[in-house]
């Protein structure tokens, strides 16, 4: 059978071997494979996403919200080690958080000491204009509220939207064009084009997720800009 990586199976130890090899998603599959607690498809969108914000955006706290079980904050500290550390808030942390953080240290003990994990509503964290906000799948106009958040920092900020919804978030005038979503995402980019901030519009692969449209910003004046690789 096909392993598709989109499945919400959890990744066990009976799947470490499908991992081979010495790359580093290879080995940040095995640790999550330890760990024994997270859905397939967010091993996958955590490493698609991490990988392209980190081709645009180094050093900085990241900052991970609604973070759930936080492997997005931990890969894009082991993608780029120049980040002093991550904070990972969620209003209902997963049980089993700890348990793949245990896991990611076990491999690189370096990552020991450097991801706090705040149960707390989003709302509630300071955020700084040099951090890098990252936020996969905040459901609905979650997403919009984490763009206000780092808007309102001038912090760095990516976000891969889902659950978009009609009645809470803002399609503008588009949706007789493009489908709701599509117009829902739009809006978001070019409100923050207006906000100052530089965007970029990516995806990540289909097969893992039909929600992949990856938004990532920064301002145009941030005192974080220089470490922006290009
Ligand atoms: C769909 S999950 C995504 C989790 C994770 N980012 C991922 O990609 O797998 C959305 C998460 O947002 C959290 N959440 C919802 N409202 C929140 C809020 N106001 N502040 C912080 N976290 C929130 C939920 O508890 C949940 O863990």
């Amino acid at each position: 059978m096909r392993f598709s990586p989109s499945s919400r199976g959890r990744l066990a130890q009976r799947d470490v071997d499908r991992f081979p090899g010495d790359t580093l998603f290879a080995r940040v599959a095995r640790a999550v494979c330890r760990a024994r607690c997270l859905p397939r498809k967010e091993l996958y969108e955590a490493w698609e996403m991490a990988r392209r914000v980190r081709r645009l955006f180094r050093s900085g706290r990241i900052v991970d919200l609604g973070g759930g079980h936080g492997l997005l904050a931990h890969i894009m500290l082991l993608l780029d080690d120049s980040s002093p550390g991550a904070l990972v808030v969620d209003k209902a942390l997963p049980a089993s958080s700890a348990k793949l953080h245990e896991a990611l240290v076990q491999t690189w003990p370096r990552l020991s000491g450097r991801v706090a994990f705040v149960a707390r509503a989003l709302e509630d964290v300071d955020i700084l204009h040099t951090d890098v906000v990252v936020s996969s799948h905040a459901c609905g106009a979650l997403t919009d509220r984490v763009l206000d958040r780092a808007v309102a920092a001038r912090a760095r900020v990516a976000v891969l939207p889902c659950c978009h919804d009609l009645g809470t978030c803002n399609a503008g005038a588009l949706s007789g064009w493009v489908d709701g979503p599509v117009a829902i995402d739009i809006v978001r980019a070019m409100r923050l084009e207006q906000q100052g901030y530089r965007i970029w519009t990516q995806t990540i692969p289909a097969n893992i997720s039909p929600k992949n449209r990856l938004l990532i910003a920064q301002p145009r004046c941030n005192d974080a800009s220089p470490r922006t690789a290009e």
